[in-house]
């Protein structure tokens, strides 16, 4: 038998969906992530959101204040689509650096009131985008109340995706957080203008996590995790270097007291050990050497960004991150808090 890899050099990776939120929680949640990646793609939902090039302008400085002297870490920006998202506004936020928008559906998840209610109210900025050649990254589950839970990122595809994928054949859609098997083949058949990313929980976990030994609600979060079948087709398609596919972690940062609640936030934070969690799923695949492209290359080209060019080091060694972080006043439990790891980040 071979004997296993047990360190990993690889091109410095970058975060294709993260939220750091704003103020205080800043100063614990951006070191984690920048020890890590040299890019990441920062989610506008905040309350108020992110809907003009001049505020995520402002956001970005706050983010960069909390970087650690000494770090390289750039934030890219996006802006938060709304029904009257004016269309003038694509110009301003291309000058500014913005690379995408995001697109809630109305009531979906965290902070999405401001939300689309009808995707057709957007047309003309989604026309602006296309030209310009900013992306959109797409939130997609429908939010009918009669779509199960477990159903809405299928139904999402048919009732929603296809028919903005017809009409607009040129625009970068990036299929964030995907967790289904129908995920996974609709990315696939859709062409190169269509791309997908993949959170670490959901290459990780099942749904089983969500109630084992009692309901734990840091393993909540939106889309919500799917049976087992969907885990090994999301594993398929992250570990089979399609440039299709590839990292954003979805670290969703919420005060414990407010996941461990009557209704609990869905969120699951992963920022403190993002590679770790991905390279541990990809090692129970025998996929490490499909790590690098997903992690590091292909959402660079899908941008059409340059790669990234320092290096990170990951060490099979077994080690226990810290049970909970301060979180301005509150306090930060990270996924799976308590469990050990298989793999560390080198500093
Ligand atoms: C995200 C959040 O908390 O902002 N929550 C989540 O469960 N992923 C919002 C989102 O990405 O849906
Ligand atoms: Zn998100």
């Amino acid at each position: 038998m071979p004997s296993p890899i047990d360190t990993l050099t690889l091109t410095r990776p970058d975060d294709w969906h993260l939220h750091v939120r704003d103020g205080e929680a800043l100063t614990t949640v951006v070191p984690h992530t920048a020890a890590q990646f040299g890019r990441a793609v920062i989610m506008p939902n905040l309350k108020p959101p992110v809907t003009t090039a001049a505020q995520a302008l402002a956001y970005r400085d706050r983010i960069a204040a909390a970087v650690p002297p000494g770090i390289a870490f750039e934030p890219l920006m996006t802006l938060y689509l709304t029904d009257n998202l004016p269309a003038d506004e694509i110009a301003r936020a291309k000058d500014a650096g913005v690379v995408a928008l995001k697109l809630y559906p109305a009531g979906a998840t965290t902070n999405s009131d401001a939300g689309v209610t009808d995707l057709r109210k957007t047309y003309r900025t989604l026309e602006a985008m296309q030209r310009a050649g900013l992306l959109l990254l797409v939130h997609g589950e429908v939010t009918s109340p009669d779509i199960d839970l477990f159903d809405r990122e299928a139904v999402f595809i048919d009732q929603q995706l296809i028919p903005l994928r017809r009409d607009f054949p040129e625009l970068k859609i990036v299929f964030e957080h995907i967790t289904t098997r129908e995920a996974a083949q609709y990315v696939q058949s859709a062409g190169p203008f269509t791309a997908a990313t993949i959170t670490a929980h959901h290459l990780l976990y099942n749904r089983n996590a969500i109630f084992l030994g009692g309901v734990r609600p840091h393993f909540y979060c939106l889309p919500v995790l799917k049976r087992e079948l969907h885990r090994q087709a999301l594993v398929d398609a992250a570990t089979s270097g399609s440039p299709q596919f590839f990292l954003g972690t979805d670290s969703a940062p919420h005060p414990a007291h407010l996941k461990e609640h009557a209704s609990g936030c869905a969120g699951c934070y992963t920022a403190h050990a993002a590679m770790e969690l991905y390279a541990q799923a990809f090692d129970a695949a025998g996929a490490l050497d499909k790590l690098e492209g997903f992690a590091s290359f292909f959402g660079a080209d899908f941008y059409g960004l340059p790669r990234n060019s320092g290096r990170i080091t990951l060490r099979r060694e077994t080690w226990m991150p810290p049970a909970s972080f301060a979180f301005g006043a509150a306090e930060l439990k990270p996924l799976a808090s308590g469990e050990a790891l298989q793999w560390r980040l080198q500093t």
